[in-house]
């Protein structure tokens, strides 16, 4: 008796030490879902891609002829195949701060020649243009969406492109026609600028100006085709309801950008528990468009297209003080795996889980970018490495229900946060469930119950697992599989189910 005693004193004793192991030991977690409640079907646009002409996104990137990886064109078939697993339903282009100086008709035709880009001090061969970008979407399976000039641009150059995408009449058409590509590409996506709010954007616009600008482009554009979809760059309450006031009756979406790891001026990436802090704050970005939305009369009316969005800012030194050589090399350090970890992977669950919840409103997203830079897929000479990013990429595309049901979530913290981030989706019959389960604490699992209406889950379920071996675990060029994710039986044991730490894990009941 004496012998047990000692045992439990000396267990409590390290307890009370150490409250924190203590607490690790016992984290616990809660989802109680309500299957009566509406469910809402998601668009899968959420799951969409952005392609700027910055660095090795395209050349070097989708875009290598003479590759040995490449096919006759110049595509690289890897990052096709690549892209196709991740189903991606739309990608963004050109861009980004690049399209601000970019005029479209230099990029297509037989004689390409070289202008210079402006937004990021390089010289831009022309190379990759509109054919090039519309045959590579229809490569990948995924739907062209253009972003216009609205910096050095025109309202009458923005509907010009329209027309030589979808017309099949006026000199614009028909020079498509002589271009090779008789039938109208029918692109569907639309974006009037970039950014024109910023000061670090060429030919930023001031309040005033920006809404009366959208109002003449997009009445031009739809002069052009009346059936395109049309969204253009917002921000913040001010601009959001200048915008909406001048141009708001002739816009399906508005576009917002987020980065939450500002890294364009020094490369310092965030830790593990500083990212996962950040992974809280898109739904409050999202709160506030949607309740000036709300205040403005277009809930329901406008969505929000997250068309651009990334853990890490990309790192380009000299946006306001110029490009030398030495700003032009430190781009180089955007394609140093060692910076995307499970970090990112879990900041990027818990973004779209964010957008998830928030299906009615949000109904596009973008990853800034889908190839290089901070992407999740890192191209190189001799192949391709898949970030951690591009597995929670797959495992969302691929693996969710298509509609988002109500579910309440409780849980023990994790530092600033909590430890679980959850949304649960189902088939349209609400029977067949494939439940996201984000445990954000570096080293504590996570004791964790589900109730599906009033029944606790019991049992043993399929579940895809993406945890790595630690909270900074990556994959690159030596090491491509060092994270990927892993199929398991997840075992509710008394009604709980432990999640591992730093792991994003998709479990499906399916219908009985
Ligand atoms: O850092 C890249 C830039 O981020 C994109 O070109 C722009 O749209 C955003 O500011």
């Amino acid at each position: 008796m004496l012998r047990l005693f000692l045992v439990i004193v000396v267990v409590s004793l390290a307890f009370a030490l150490n409250p924190a192991a203590a607490a690790e030991k016992t984290l616990t977690a809660a989802v109680a879902i309500d299957p009566a409640a509406p469910a809402v079907a998601y668009d899968r646009m959420l799951f969409g891609g952005f392609l700027e002409h910055f660095h090795r996104q395209v050349y070097g990137g989708v875009f290598e002829p003479g590759s040995s990886l490449a096919d006759a064109k110049g595509f690289r078939k890897d990052v096709i195949e690549a892209v196709k697993e991740l189903r991606m339903p739309i990608v963004r282009w050109p861009g980004g701060c690049f399209v601000s100086a970019y005029h479209w008709k230099d990029g297509v035709g037989k004689d390409r020649q070289p202008s210079w880009d402006k937004a990021w001090g390089v010289e831009e061969s022309n190379a990759f243009g509109t054919d090039e970008f519309v045959e590579w979407c229809r490569l990948v399976g995924t739907e062209p969406y253009i972003c216009g000039n609205a910096g050095t641009g025109t309202p009458e150059e923005m509907s010009d492109w329209v027309e030589y995408c979808n017309q099949t009449k006026g000199r614009w058409a028909k020079l498509r026609a002589e271009n090779g590509h008789p039938e109208p590409f029918n692109v569907r996506y639309w974006s009037v600028g970039n950014e024109n709010w910023g000061a670090h954007e060429i030919g930023a616009k001031t309040i005033q100006e920006w809404g009366l600008f959208v109002r003449e482009t997009v009445k031009m554009m739809r002069r052009v085709d009346p059936s395109i979809v049309l969204t253009a760059a917002a921000l913040g309450d001010d601009w959001n309801r200048s915008l909406l006031q001048h141009a708001g009756e002739n816009l399906h979406m508005i576009s917002i950008h987020g980065y939450w790891d500002y890294l364009w001026v020094n490369d310092n990436p965030s830790d593990y528990a500083a990212c996962m802090v950040k992974s809280s704050e898109p739904e409050g970005s999202i709160v506030t468009v949607e309740r000036l939305l709300d205040s403005t009369g277009f809930k329901g009316r406008i969505t929000i297209a997250f068309d651009e969005w990334n853990l890490r800012g990309w790192h380009h030194p000299g946006v306001m003080t110029g490009f030398g050589p030495a700003e032009i090399k430190a781009r180089d350090r955007n394609d140093f795996n060692g910076t995307y970890t499970m970090a990112d992977a879990l900041f990027s669950a818990c973004f779209l889980n964010s957008c998830l919840r928030h299906a009615d409103t949000v109904r596009m997203a973008n990853i800034a970018p889908v190839v290089n830079t901070r992407g999740p897929l890192y191209v190189h000479p001799k192949g391709i490495v898949k970030r951690t990013t591009f597995h929670v990429m797959s495992m969302y595309a691929n693996l969710l229900g298509p509609q988002v049901a109500k579910a309440a979530v409780t849980s023990d913290r994790f530092g600033d946060v909590a430890a679980l981030d959850a949304v649960a989706t189902c088939d349209a019959a609400g029977k067949d469930w494939r439940i996201v389960l984000v445990n954000r604490h570096a080293t504590a699992t996570l004791n964790c119950t589900i109730k599906l209406g009033d029944k606790l889950v019991t049992g043993e379920y399929q579940a895809t697992i993406l945890s790595g071996d630690s909270p900074d675990a990556f994959n690159d060029v030596d090491k491509p599989n060092r994270v990927v994710p892993q199929t398991a039986k997840l075992r509710f044991t008394d009604g709980v189910a432990q999640l591992p730490p730093h792991s994003l894990v998709v479990l499906e009941i399916p219908g009985k």
